[in-house]
């Protein structure tokens, strides 16, 4: 049969296929696509459709096919249902009538359906590729799988393809996934993984549809195309902000069981406008189809984020949903649900080019239109006199319009008073006839206008580039992963926060309005409209800060956020004093987790914290190299030092590393910070130092049982952990005591138990090195929030 089809298309080809495409991909011969899942929802809706115009395609390329849907359901009855599908495929308008239907009788003869259940019914699939190839003598290019199937079948299918589908002689695997890749960070990580003992990532595709649609795939060609006019403006000097909106008018309906765990922003804001994000603000890379580069270009955004936390956040929820959610997932009228389904998020890249522009990611169910763009609004920085109206006084914008909104069609478009764009002959054309619509605050003719000349599906195109393998349109582990990253803490920060109530469609009316407010933003209403369930949640986050006392010190005690947001206050009120009494700050600060809600607050919020004036020391140091992610150092500078105008030479890492190796007793590193700290602390008494507990109860690297108590007046020491990497350098009792102020920070139900603990027993800091934090001359005080104090 194959020699047949093949002679048939050699005739018939001619017209198509993009020349790039077929230089990039790897030698022609045959390709054995199979869609696991190839006849739900995705697949019947976009994957047909988007093979079938890799078939029209490629017809003329010197590559055969044959196409597999797979399932569990068994053959006899899911062959009817995938023909029904295929038969409804069509070919763009620049295929003749004929070629099209003879193209269609092609793709349906091409596929078939398979039973793909158990381990045998992949090597039976793989045994009949086999077969074919063999009968007809072909040489084989590759094996496409895409996986339509719930994210949690993805492992054992992956398993099994690796067990049974792996093509020899040098031809390709190709394995196409479908989000989501993950919940947070962690369980993202755990499939990575998984995943990555059966595939290499060379053979993972990690689809995000929005790099397929056409204007956000243009972006990174725009920009380059017309380097010359962004260059000088592209920049926080001439950015006044830039806004990813994504607005949908459809409620969740029928997908609740999914979304509820989601919700919007790991529904959309984590990938997709993530992606849009990076794309717009990544540097460009010098070679556009270097996967690795543009990646990698893509990758070293998240690691100049700055951290999202609550005040970056707000969220609703359509009125709606509640029901729904009672309904689909059969709770009873008391349930309710924190799933957000809006939400609008203010990032910020703290980097030389872009600090302190406001980027907004924004999307929701229930709006009240359905639109997507990115909009990068310049400050006007022509000051008009008289006339207003004039050309020069409009706003200046350039905005990626993926589609539906009063355009109703995917184009780019620049305001006439910033420049015309560059466009090259091509797929885009120039829009110049208009009807009268207003696009974002202009009349759409005081734009230029560029759009597709022919609009493509989304999916299509991304066929097209998993066949050419091109990366690129992709997802690789470490960007995903560097995403989950940045997404991760605002989610566990958003946990029990409940979401603004809002009715749907037009009636939101200017309720879902934002005010940016820094580097916070909020609601620009006040009105809260409480449901009586909510009002039940809202008395114990009423409770204020509290003062104790806690072993013979002071204690102050919150809510995790607002003892966070006391702490960092009380740290700069020191810093303050001391700045004001001679004229520096030693602050001597830990590691370890619990410190970073604290550093995110000092990054975003104390934007008049002396920092100039401030040495940062450091409590403790794992002997591990700085760059790593283990090293206490690496976690203060990423979440914290980066962020702050702080001089380099007032931060003081532990020398852990020393003669190109890690903590080695000889070469005296605990010494030397020693000297360091008697040379510029006065009598070595620190201003502030910020301690942690840990679950046994050590501080610093001091642990139980390795004698801490007896470090005699030496100020730093190596010291022993228990647990990886078991070698410290720390600060001793003799230094953490002669400072002025020591805090002792405890957050977390995890902490409870040792908390009460801790409230009964005598001083052992042999037994319990934290009863050894004595300051002689200084102050103690211990924040311990609620959830560590009431369990
Ligand atoms: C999907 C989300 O990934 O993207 C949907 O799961 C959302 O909830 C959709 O509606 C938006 O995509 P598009 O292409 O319609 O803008």
């Amino acid at each position: 049969m194959f020699v047949t089809v093949l002679l048939l298309l050699v005739t018939l080809c001619a017209q198509k296929g993009n020349g790039e495409e077929r230089a990039e991909a790897q030698r022609p011969g045959h390709v054995s696509v199979v869609i696991v899942g190839g006849t739900g929802d995705l697949a019947r809706k976009y994957l047909w459709q988007g093979f079938f115009d890799l078939y029209v395609n490629q017809v003329s390329s010197g590559n055969t096919f044959s196409f597999y849907g797979g399932g569990l359901s068994p053959a006899d009855t899911a062959t009817p249902v995938l023909f029904e599908i295929l038969k409804a495929v069509s070919c763009s308008r620049d295929v003749s009538q004929d070629r099209c239907a003879l193209l269609k009788e092609q793709y349906l003869r091409l596929a078939q359906y398979r039973q793909l259940k158990t381990l045998e019914d992949y090597q039976n699939l793989a045994k009949h590729i086999e077969q074919e190839l063999q009968q007809e003598g072909m040489t084989e290019a590759g094996r496409l799988f895409y996986l339509s199937v719930p994210a949690f079948a993805y492992a054992d299918i992956s398993e099994k393809i690796n067990n049974s589908c792996r093509p020899t002689n040098g031809a390709w695997l190709r394995v196409v996934l479908e989000k989501p890749f993950g919940h947070d960070f962690q369980s993202a990580q755990v499939l990575a993984s998984q995943l990555g003992s059966y595939l290499k990532d060379e053979d993972m595709y990690r689809i995000d549809h929005y790099l397929g649609k056409q204007v956000v795939a243009k972006i990174l060609p725009f920009r380059i195309e017309n380097k010359r006019f962004l260059d000088p403006i592209w920049n926080k000097h001439h950015i006044e902000r830039v806004e990813i909106v994504l607005k949908e008018t459809l409620d969740v309906k029928g997908r609740i069981s999914f979304y509820d765990q989601y919700g919007v922003i790991r529904d959309v804001l984590q990938n997709h406008m993530t992606e849009v994000m990076t794309l717009l603000t990544m540097r460009l890379p010098m070679n556009l189809s270097s996967s690795e580069e543009v990646l990698q270009n893509k990758l070293q955004i998240f690691s100049s984020m700055l951290p999202l936390g609550r005040s970056q956040a707000v969220v609703g929820q359509y009125q709606a949903y509640k029901p729904a959610v009672q309904q689909e997932l059969n709770k009873t009228k008391d349930h309710v649900s924190l799933t957000p389904t809006f939400a609008a998020v203010l990032a910020h890249i703290d980097d030389a080019q872009y600090e302190g522009v406001p980027i907004l990611l924004i999307s929701g169910k229930m709006l009240d239109e359905r639109v997507g763009y990115a909009r990068i609004l310049f400050k006007n920085d022509i000051f008009c006199l008289q006339n207003h109206n004039s050309v020069h006084c409009k706003p200046k914008q350039v905005v990626f319009y993926f589609g539906h909104g009063e355009l109703q069609y995917p184009a780019i478009l620049v305001s006439k008073n910033l420049f015309k764009p560059y466009l090259k002959d091509g797929e885009w054309k120039e829009v110049t006839e208009h009807g009268d619509v207003n696009i974002l605050g202009l009349p759409i003719s005081d734009y230029y206008v560029q759009t597709p000349k022919e609009q493509k599906e989304a999916y299509s195109e991304l066929i097209s580039h998993i066949f050419a393998g091109r990366k690129n349109s992709f997802i690789s582990t470490e960007n995903l992963l560097a995403s989950w990253g940045l997404w991760t803490p605002l989610l566990n920060s958003l946990a029990n926060s409940f979401p603004r109530i809002y009715p749907g469609g037009a009636d939101n009316g200017d309720l879902l309005d934002i005010r940016v407010k820094g580097k916070d933003i909020g609601y620009n209403s006040e009105v809260v409209i409480l449901s009586p369930d909510q009002i039940g949640g809202m008395s114990t986050n009423g409770f204020q800060v509290m003062q104790g006392k806690f072993r013979g010190g002071d204690m102050v005690s919150a809510w995790a956020e607002e003892l966070v947001e006391r702490l960092a206050a009380d740290i700069q009120e020191a810093a303050e004093a001391a700045v004001h009494e001679g004229g520096v700050f030693h602050l001597a600060l830990s590691g370890g987790a619990t410190p970073l809600a604290l550093f995110h607050r000092l990054a975003l919020h104390h934007f008049s914290f002396p920092w100039r004036n401030t040495h940062v020391w450091m409590v403790d140091e794992r002997c591990v190299p700085l760059t790593e992610l283990d090293s206490n150092f690496h976690g203060m500078h990423d979440h914290l030092l980066q962020h702050v105008r702080i001089p380099y030479y007032n931060i003081h890492p532990m020398p852990v590393q020393l003669n190109h190796r890690l903590c080695v007793e000889e070469d005296g590193g605990a010494l030397l910070y020693e000297k360091e700290v008697s040379k510029f602390v006065n009598g070595s008494s620190f201003h502030f130092v910020l301690l942690g507990v840990g679950y046994d109860s050590h501080t610093a690297s001091l642990f139980p049982g390795s004698r801490v108590d007896e470090l005699g007046e030496s100020l730093v020491a190596f010291t022993e952990s228990p647990v990886k990497p078991h070698q410290r350098m720390s600060l001793t009792f003799s230094a953490i005591n002669r400072a002025r102020t020591v805090a002792l920070l405890v957050m977390g139900k995890g902490k409870h138990e040792l908390i009460t603990q801790l409230s009964r027993v005598k001083d052992n800091p042999g037994k319990w090195p934290v009863t050894g934090v004595k300051p002689a001359d200084g102050r103690l005080v211990w924040y311990i929030d609620y959830d560590a104090l009431l369990g």
